[in-house]
């Protein structure tokens, strides 16, 4: 069958082609309508199916591959290196589950996972799976008080942290921003179970609340905690991410529609069998380590590869030796990684035995052409530029080898993934665009299992936010722009809001504003996203002090964000000026201050309140 011919009948016979795929996954209690999509655009896959996703991830492996590994760790932070195979994996997650339970949660209630790369991280999420809680993961580069937001939207029955974890050799204190968060939020879980690894040798307990993992675990060693059969529709998760507004959305996910697009995805795209090992090198606080470390590969019957360390320390083959040591045939991801290694010496890619690798799978942002050329002839090895987000939770676009191997081109993310029906519409009355022309990528719903079911407690806001577009049209909107070329070949341009990308971090220059204007000498600011050659984008300020006297520096200004936002979110470089370039009716002329900043045309500036305005800009910049 031909990739077309596969993809065609995703769509025309939807139920039948899902009722096939939905047999990769145990089911508990079979399912009966496959999708319920009486209430548009809430989509309901599997009805009435009951599955569990740690069962799926772990218990079912027990009869045949028991003493196969299921998790390698491997941390150049601490310089150490542990697996665990199903069993242990069955036994850790067990007593996780057991000391949740032990500590009041139930099914259906919030957990927060706060957590370096480091197994029990893993094991939490599998813990909240196997007992029906609905973990929230929040990327460790966030700071207190976006942790506190996180907090207070899942209110959260329990949050499980560490003292600490490390980034290039550099000590990170989770411990005491999570101690931060805590006294900002409204909505504090009533315990915190710390993980203690040693970094912080003083960090703060407060007695009644906060428990010693180690300790508290001695007590559930040999408790059983049977897995919950959930509905099909019931939350798996939450993950925040970021939008056009300073607030993140929390998006929710179903058990039984992610299980079957993981579990699809992995035989179909990715080529993962049972056995075998996948090497995800995103972290378990964004949406690729949800899918790619934990949850699919695991499903599969694989082996997978948590590390805790940058592509270059040691030094810049770490990476290869790790898929030569460990026989990796699946590898994802991003092009920031690529691009830092190409700085490097390139004997590092020939230095290693890489022949067990099949493809190497990127994504998470805008994969340049030379970059795909040169990562390619480097490993001589197909390598897969693949496009999605965490809302969908699994790829939109892609080549999916596992049905036909289709040609790869350079900078092209391929075609839209089985189960997906793409639009690519004209941004002014939703028609649909010709080959060749700039539109918005468009998903015409239901959206297929696996993807987003709501915005956490929020309904609306799903509908308003991604439903709500085109006025002619009920179409889910990706907010990327997009062209397909006359061979039916898509492509990515960026975004259509106010989202960059850092590498391959998606922020919202909402988000950083707001952390900005947290310092007390900032009247307003302006944040866009300028190209940069090795993180695809960095944020740039432009702030109005309130009393420039006062003598506040960029760094100052820094600060302010890594304390707020996060280290992550730091703008390159903050300007001060007196006035922001604005329409008259107040809104910041973004585009094209991000225009000037990358050497552009700023476009059309008839609107613009004080021409002044944006000569300071240029005057910053040293643009004519
Ligand atoms: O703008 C697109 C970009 O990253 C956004 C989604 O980011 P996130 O929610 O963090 O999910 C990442 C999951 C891989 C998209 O809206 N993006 C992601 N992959 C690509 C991409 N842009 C271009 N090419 C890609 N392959």
């Amino acid at each position: 069958m031909t990739y077309a011919d596969f993809h065609r009948r995703s769509i025309s016979d939807r139920d039948a082609f899902w009722r096939e795929e939905a047999e990769l996954v145990d089911w508990h209690e079979p399912f009966g309508q496959v999708l319920d999509y009486s209430r548009p655009p809430f989509a309901k896959w599997f009805v009435g199916g009951r599955t569990n996703l740690c069962h799926n991830a772990v218990d079912r492996h027990l009869k045949d591959r028991a003493d196969q590994a299921a998790l390698v760790w491997i941390s150049t932070e601490v310089d150490q290196a542990r697996t665990y195979t199903y069993r242990e994996m069955h036994a850790e997650v067990t007593r996780v589950a057991a000391m949740m339970q032990a500590l009041g949660v139930k099914r259906g209630d919030r957990v927060i996972v706060y957590m370096p790369m480091v197994p029990e991280a893993c094991f939490a999420m599998l813990a909240c799976a196997r007992i029906g809680a609905v973990h929230s993961v929040v990327f460790g580069g966030f700071a207190a008080s976006s942790l506190a937001a996180r907090i207070d939207d899942a209110r959260p029955a329990l949050m499980l942290t560490s003292d600490g974890g490390s980034r290039m050799g550099k000590a990170v204190l989770y411990k005491a921003l999570v101690d931060e968060s805590l006294k900002l939020a409204r909505h504090p879980p009533k315990n915190v179970l710390i993980f203690n690894r040693g970094f912080d040798r003083n960090f703060n307990t407060v007695p009644g609340r906060d428990i010693d993992w180690k300790t508290f675990e001695k007590d559930h060693a040999a408790t059983q905690v049977p897995c919950e059969w959930l509905e099909s529709s019931e939350p798996s998760y939450i993950l925040y991410t970021s939008g056009t507004t300073g607030k993140p959305k929390g998006v929710q996910r179903d058990v039984g529609g992610y299980a079957v697009a993981l579990a699809s995805s992995m035989k179909r795209i990715f080529c993962g069998n049972p056995g075998e090992t996948m090497f995800t090198t995103s972290d378990i606080g964004w949406v690729v380590g949800h899918s790619y470390i934990i949850y699919a590969p695991l499903i599969a019957g694989m082996t997978t590869i948590m590390y805790e360390g940058v592509p270059i320390r040691p030094d810049a083959g770490v990476w290869w030796k790790i898929v030569q040591d460990y026989k990796v045939s699946v590898m994802f991801s991003a092009p920031t990684a690529i691009r830092v290694l190409k700085k490097q010496d390139p004997a590092w890619l020939s230095k290693y035995d890489l022949s067990s690798l099949r493809h190497l799978f990127l994504a998470g942002e805008p994969l340049d052409e030379p970059t795909h050329a040169w990562i390619s002839e480097a490993l001589k090895k197909p390598v897969i530029d693949h496009y999605w987000q965490t809302e969908t939770g699994w790829p939109i676009l892609s080549a999916v080898p596992g049905v036909e191997k289709t040609p790869i081109r350079f900078g092209s993310p391929s075609f839209p993934v089985y189960g997906y029906d793409m639009r690519l519409l004209r941004e002014a009355d939703a028609a649909d665009a010709a080959a060749g022309e700039k539109a918005v990528v468009a998903i015409v719903p239901p959206l297929p299992p696996g993807c987003m079911t709501t915005v956490w407690g929020d309904d609306e806001r799903f509908v308003r936010t991604y439903f709500s577009t085109f006025s002619k049209k009920q179409v889910y909107s990706t907010f990327d722009w997009g062209i397909r070329d006359k061979d039916g070949y898509w492509f990515i341009l960026g975004r259509t809001d106010d989202v960059i990308n850092v590498a391959g971090h998606r922020l919202g220059t909402r988000e950083i504003e707001e952390a900005v204007n947290m310092h007390a000498n900032v009247a307003e600011c302006a944040v866009v996203g300028v190209a940069d050659p090795i993180k695809g984008q960095m944020p740039l300020a432009f702030a109005v002090l309130k009393d420039p006297s006062k003598g506040t520096s960029a760094g100052d200004i820094m600060e302010t964000v890594d304390k707020q936002l996060g280290a992550i979110g730091r703008p390159k470089a903050v300007y001060f000026v007196t006035l922001l370039p604005k329409t008259r009716s107040g809104k910041t002329l973004r585009r094209s201050i991000a225009a000037l900043a990358e050497g552009r045309d700023p476009g059309d500036l008839t609107t613009i309140e004080d021409p002044g305005a944006l000569q300071q800009i240029k005057d910053c910049l040293g643009v004519k």
